[in-house]
């Protein structure tokens, strides 16, 4: 009888001790599918690598899209709900609208999980994680291991969106401070910002750097951008962030201490007074492997920011929308 009251009562202990852990601030783990969907993540890097194949710029459009949902509130996927009568979702918030892309192959990498975990097992949050990571790994970079167990959010705030993302207007202290609101040092900003060593950005984003900041800009630079992108008009037209938008290099962090740095905030980071952000710009133009380890580090930090767990939040059965009931 007594044996048998213990038993109850460490049953009892442990589910308080499993439920406690789960509710609050469980911890993210790599090896978080293993056993509930052991072929998730190479089915997300095939879907990855064959997005990338067809368009080399989604690998630098699945970054910026992990970046910008976990800017807003965390990692929680949030960025990817579409807008319902009762709620105006980040999609067309300033940063986003016409700009963040993507959003086909999270669905496409999300219907294909569902299939190989026969069910709805793993989170938009974390797919989006690792879809960044499979990108960066294709297009050049070095690997690291994502942690997972992120959940999905069943809200989305236009208001968050327009006001935690920085914009390419910013100044260095502003961008600092964006950065350390988030938990985030001067170093994560500048190995960060790094990821402008894919992708492209559009004419309307940095045309006042062209015509206001001559001073600042490589000469036969400019000359190249001013085709690309007049006084007026031609708003949408691309230019790469750096000399090779495919690769993940540091060709990002010489050009910035060329004068060639095409986004006001990227040459914000090197000024060429000598500062502590011009000393890390240097630091990564010259040791390569040292960015590319760095750079996988903090993207693990900026992909802990803040992530649902345990019972929080839910694991969206298509990642545009909210789980009915
Ligand atoms: C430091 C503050 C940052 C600012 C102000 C900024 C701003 C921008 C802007 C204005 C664009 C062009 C968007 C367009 O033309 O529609 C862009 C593109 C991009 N950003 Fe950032 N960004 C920042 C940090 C980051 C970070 C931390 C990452 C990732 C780690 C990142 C990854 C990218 C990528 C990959 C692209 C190219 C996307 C594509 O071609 O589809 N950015 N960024
Ligand atoms: C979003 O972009 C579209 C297409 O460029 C534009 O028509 C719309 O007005 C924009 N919405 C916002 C809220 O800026
Ligand atoms: C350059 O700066 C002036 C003064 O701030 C502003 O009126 C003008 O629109 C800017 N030019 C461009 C192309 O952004």
């Amino acid at each position: 009888m007594a044996a048998a009251v213990l038993v109850v009562y460490l049953a009892i202990m442990a589910a308080a001790a499993l439920q406690a852990s789960s509710a609050s601030g469980a911890e993210l783990t790599a090896d978080y599918y293993s056993e509930t969907c052991p072929h998730a993540l190479t089915t997300i890097k095939l879907v990855v690598g064959a997005a990338i194949l067809r368009e080399p710029r989604m690998g630098a459009s699945l970054v910026r899209l992990h970046f910008h949902d976990c800017f807003v509130n965390g990692c929680d996927g949030s960025i990817l709900l579409d807008d319902t009568d009762t709620m105006i979702g980040e999609k067309t918030a300033q940063p986003n609208n016409n700009s963040v892309r993507g959003y086909d192959v999270i669905d496409t990498i999300k219907s294909a999980v569902n299939m190989v975990c026969l069910g709805n097992v793993v989170s938009c949050a974390d797919i989006v994680a690792v879809a960044a990571r499979d990108s960066i790994v294709a297009l050049g970079g070095s690997s690291y291991d994502v942690l997972l167990g992120r959940r999905d959010a069943t809200t989305a705030s236009l208001d968050d969106a327009n006001n935690d993302i920085p914009t390419p207007f910013m100044d260095l202290p502003a961008l600092q401070s964006n950065f350390e609101s988030h938990g985030l040092s001067l170093q994560d900003l500048v190995v960060l910002s790094g990821g402008h060593t894919l992708g492209y950005s559009r004419c309307l984003f940095f045309r006042s750097r062209l015509y206001n900041e001559t001073s600042t800009l490589d000469p036969a630079y400019a000359a190249s951008l001013d085709e690309r992108c007049p006084v007026s008009g031609d708003d949408d037209e691309l230019t790469s962030l750096d000399d090779t938008p495919t690769t993940v290099d540091t060709d990002y962090y010489q050009g910035l201490m060329q004068g060639r740095a095409l986004l006001h905030t990227d040459q914000q980071l090197f000024q060429g007074g000598g500062g502590d952000a011009d000393d890390l710009v240097k630091y990564y133009a010259d040791n390569p492997s040292s960015f590319w380890d760095d750079f996988g580090k903090a993207m693990v930090k900026l992909g802990n920011l803040s992530p649902l767990t345990g019972d929080q939040g839910e694991v969206r059965e298509n990642c545009r929308v909210v789980n009915q009931e």
